[in-house]
């Protein structure tokens, strides 16, 4: 018990020191020219250097921090990623999409400004995701893994194709209706663990429906918590045993990160969200807890969390160059975010 609350405040001590040099980079890569219109350059400044949590740029330090990398490398990367994340959030809480009006404890961005600047602003951080990772980055090489990895996770068949998949189920009456049916069998499914024999046609679509949903999880969500893990240990030249199991520790943080997120939504509350709570289920959302109930979601998510850490605990000889306590860190992070209250 001690060591785990210990560990939980060396996360959040980690949070807070990679925190200032994260907010110090976006603070002075974002600014530009005079040439850009104001409204726009201020549109992109309220969402980027709003207060979130910063977790896939202080990711992507994490994996530079294991592999023996130099922070500073990875300044660009963390500026790009949370650019990318930015953009993913404004356009999200747009009309067409989530509809939502209150976004780290202030107004969307939509609703600050307005719906076109908001749509613009979001376009404009994700080239200017593109353009850091292209001049800032000093190695050619480093610079072109980083744009090829993070343009095919956040694209068509990443982070875009998920939130095409979230919001059609959603909105797509015809699909609601068929989701409804489904829903119902799939409790019944996981409820009995025993189904029988008759029950196989029952329970393979019931698999089908959880399988869509990690699917929607692992592209809406998981693609640029990989991306963030796999640039920042790119800028530390990491070998590819080390990407492949910062790629597997990336994937199961992705699904738990998720479930946490749509747990919050059910039991939290606005303030300390800083976003609409109770969204999901009015808006018909797929998510675990629309499926099996809150406590079988808890459940679910300790599972995402324990194979988050499996996916490093016993590769700690990958990783010979860790600074100080990174690999510790690293180990604790993944129910540390399970437990987060926002
Ligand atoms: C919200 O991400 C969107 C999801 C992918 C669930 P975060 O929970 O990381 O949002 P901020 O950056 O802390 O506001
Ligand atoms: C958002 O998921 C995922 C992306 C922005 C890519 P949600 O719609 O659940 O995120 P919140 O709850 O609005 O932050
Ligand atoms: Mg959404
Ligand atoms: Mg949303
Ligand atoms: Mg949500």
């Amino acid at each position: 018990m001690e060591t785990k609350s210990v560990q939980s405040r060396d996360v959040a001590d980690y949070f807070q020191s990679v925190r200032a040099e994260i907010d110090a980079a976006l603070d002075t890569y974002a600014q530009f020219a005079s040439d850009c219109p104001r409204r726009l350059a201020s549109a992109m400044r309220y969402s980027l250097l709003a207060p979130g949590k910063r977790l896939r740029p202080t990711l992507a330090i994490l994996a530079a921090d294991l592999c023996g990398g130099t922070r500073s490398d990875a300044h660009p990367a963390c500026v790009a990623l949370e650019s990318i994340h930015a953009y993913s959030l404004i356009h999200d809480d747009l009309p067409a999409m989530d509809d939502d009006d209150l976004r780290r404890g202030r107004p969307t961005n939509h609703r600050q400004f307005d719906e076109a600047t908001a749509i613009l602003a979001g376009d404009a951080l994700q080239t200017f995701a593109f353009e850091t990772l292209s001049t800032r980055i000093h190695s050619p090489e480093v610079a072109v893994a980083c744009v090829r990895e993070l343009s095919r996770q956040v694209g068509a068949l990443g982070m875009v194709g998920g939130q095409e998949d979230d919001v059609m189920w959603a909105s797509t009456t015809q699909r609601g209706v068929g989701a409804l049916d489904l829903i119902g069998e799939a409790i019944v499914v996981a409820v009995n663990s025993n189904a029988s024999e008759e029950d196989d046609q029952l329970d393979q679509r019931a698999r089908s429906l959880f399988a869509f949903l990690r699917k929607i999880h692992r592209r809406k969500t998981g693609a640029l918590i990989v991306a963030a893990l796999k640039l920042g240990a790119f800028t530390a030249r990491a070998s590819s045993e080390q990407l492949s199991a910062l790629t597997r520790y990336g994937e199961t943080i992705g699904q738990a990160f998720q479930i946490t997120d749509d747990l919050l939504d059910a039991v939290g509350n606005d303030s300390t969200l800083g976003k609409r709570a109770h969204k999901d289920a009015e808006s018909g959302k797929l998510t675990y807890v629309s499926l099996l109930g809150v406590d079988r979601t808890r459940r679910i998510l300790q599972d995402c969390v324990d194979a988050s850490r499996r996916a490093l605990s016993d590769r700690k000889e990958l990783f010979p160059d860790a600074s100080h306590n990174a690999f510790e860190i690293a180990l604790a992070l993944p129910e540390y975010l399970a437990k987060r209250q926002s």
